[in-house]
C-alpha cells in the first residue's frame, strides 16, 4: 500500500457546526480538509429564514482561521409552517443551497421538524418547480417502529411515494445505513443523490456493545448489522454518481455523550479524509475515491468542481484524545489512534 493519490480538494456535503463556542472550537477541522461543506441548519432555534441563513454563514466564517479558504454552504430547516415563497426567495439569492426535512423528534434538535409530510407538499412542489434540493434524515419516528428499521420504513412509506408524486424533486437520502437505502437509491435513475458517513463505513451495530456500552459509537441513525455496512461500501466505492461524501460530523461535549441518555453523533471532521480513503484502499477502489469526495457532490448539486487538489499518502497520523470546545472537551472518531493515511 505506497500509493498516493492527489485528488480535487473534496467538499464535505453534511456536517454539523453548531454555534457559539463549539462552532468555533470545530469549524477549523473541517476547514483544515474540505473547500465546502454543506452546514446542517439544526441549532437551537434552528435556520428558518433566508436572513438568518446569511447570519449563520457569516459566523461560521468568522471561526475560519486566517488564510484558510473555506465555503460554507447553508440549508433551510423545513417545518410545518415553512413559507414557500421564503424558500424560493433564500434559494434564489443564493442565501442557502437546500433545504433540510428532519422529521419532528428524529434525533438532536429536530423538535421543530416536520411531523407530518403532507403539511410540506405546497413547500416541496414550490422546491420542485425551482430545482432546490431536499436533503432527508430518513427515518421514521413512530417509537413502536424498532429503532433499527426506522430507516427501511421511512423508505417505503414516506420517500417511495414522496417520489411518485414529485418525481422533479431532486432529494439527497442523508446517512444512509441500509443495503435497503442503497438499493432505494440504485433504483432512481433521475434526482437521486445519496451521503454515506466514513463512520457507517467503518463499522457495525457490535461496536456500539463492544464489551461495555460506548457512546461515542452512538449516532442516528444507529449503526446497523454487518450485511449493511457491506453494501454502504460497496455504494461508496462503486463511483455511481448517485453516492458522495458527507461526514454527518456532530460534535457533542465529551459529557453530554458519556451520560445516562447521551446525545446522537460522531465528531468525526478531525480525520474524516484519512478515515474515507481507508475504505476505499481496503476495497481495492481508491481510482473511485475522487468521484465520491470530489465530484458527485458538486455534479448533483450543480456546483462547480474544486480547481485545488490533494494529496494523499500512506503514513500515520495520530488523532488527539480529546479536543478542547466551550472551556471543555469533545471526543472525536478515532480519539487516540493512528490513522493510516496522512494528507500531504
Ligand atoms: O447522530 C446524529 N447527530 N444524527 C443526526 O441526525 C443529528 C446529529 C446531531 O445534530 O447531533
Ligand atoms: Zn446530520
Amino acid at each position: 500500500m505506497s500509493r498516493s493519490l492527489t485528488i480535487r480538494r473534496p467538499d464535505d456535503w453534511h456536517v454539523h457546526f453548531r454555534d457559539g463556542a463549539m462552532m468555533q472550537a470545530v469549524v477549523p477541522f473541517t476547514a483544515a480538509q474540505f473547500a465546502r461543506a454543506i452546514a446542517m441548519p439544526n441549532l437551537v432555534p434552528p435556520v428558518t429564514t433566508a436572513a438568518e441563513a446569511v447570519a449563520y454563514r457569516d459566523r461560521i466564517l468568522s471561526a475560519v482561521p486566517a488564510g484558510v479558504k473555506f465555503e460554507p454552504l447553508m440549508v433551510a430547516y423545513l417545518t410545518d409552517g415553512i413559507d414557500p415563497a421564503e424558500l424560493r426567495k433564500g434559494f434564489e439569492s443564493r442565501a442557502w443551497v437546500a433545504a433540510k426535512l428532519y422529521p419532528a423528534k428524529a434525533t438532536t434538535n429536530s423538535a421543530h421538524g416536520v411531523t407530518d409530510i403532507k403539511k410540506i407538499m405546497p413547500a416541496l412542489a414550490e422546491m420542485a418547480k425551482i430545482g432546490m434540493p431536499l436533503l432527508i434524515h430518513g427515518e421514521v419516528t413512530d417509537q413502536d417502529v424498532d429503532i433499527f428499521d426506522r430507516e427501511a420504513v421511512f423508505l417505503s412509506e414516506i420517500l417511495a411515494p414522496l417520489v411518485e408524486a414529485l418525481p422533479d424533486l431532486k432529494i439527497v437520502l442523508e446517512h444512509a445505513t441500509t443495503e435497503e437505502a442503497v438499493n432505494f437509491v440504485r433504483s432512481r435513475p433521475k434526482n437521486m443523490g445519496c451521503t454515506i458517513t466514513a463512520h457507517h463505513l467503518a463499522f457495525n451495530r457490535n461496536a456500539i456493545f463492544q464489551g461495555g456500552i460506548r457512546p461515542h459509537f452512538y449516532c442516528l441513525p444507529v449503526a446497523k448489522r454487518e450485511k449493511h455496512r457491506l453494501a454502504l461500501r460497496d455504494a461508496a466505492t462503486s463511483g455511481d454518481p448517485r453516492f458522495f461524501l458527507g461526514t454527518d460530523s456532530a460534535p457533542h461535549l465529551a459529557k453530554a455523550k458519556e451520560n445516562a441518555c447521551g446525545c446522537a453523533g460522531l465528531f468525526t471532521a478531525p480525520a474524516a479524509v484519512e478515515a474515507y480513503v481507508q475504505v476505499f484502499a481496503e476495497e481495492g477502489k481508491l481510482d473511485n475515491f475522487e468521484a465520491f469526495a470530489s465530484l458527485n457532490g458538486p455534479n448533483f448539486y450543480g456546483l462547480p468542481l474544486n480547481e485545488e487538489r490533494i494529496t494523499l499518502r500512506p503514513g500515520s497520523r495520530f488523532v488527539a484524545a480529546t479536543i478542547p470546545a466551550a472551556d471543555q472537551h469533545l471526543v472525536p472518531y478515532l480519539a487516540g489512534e493512528d490513522v493510516r493515511w496522512e494528507i500531504v
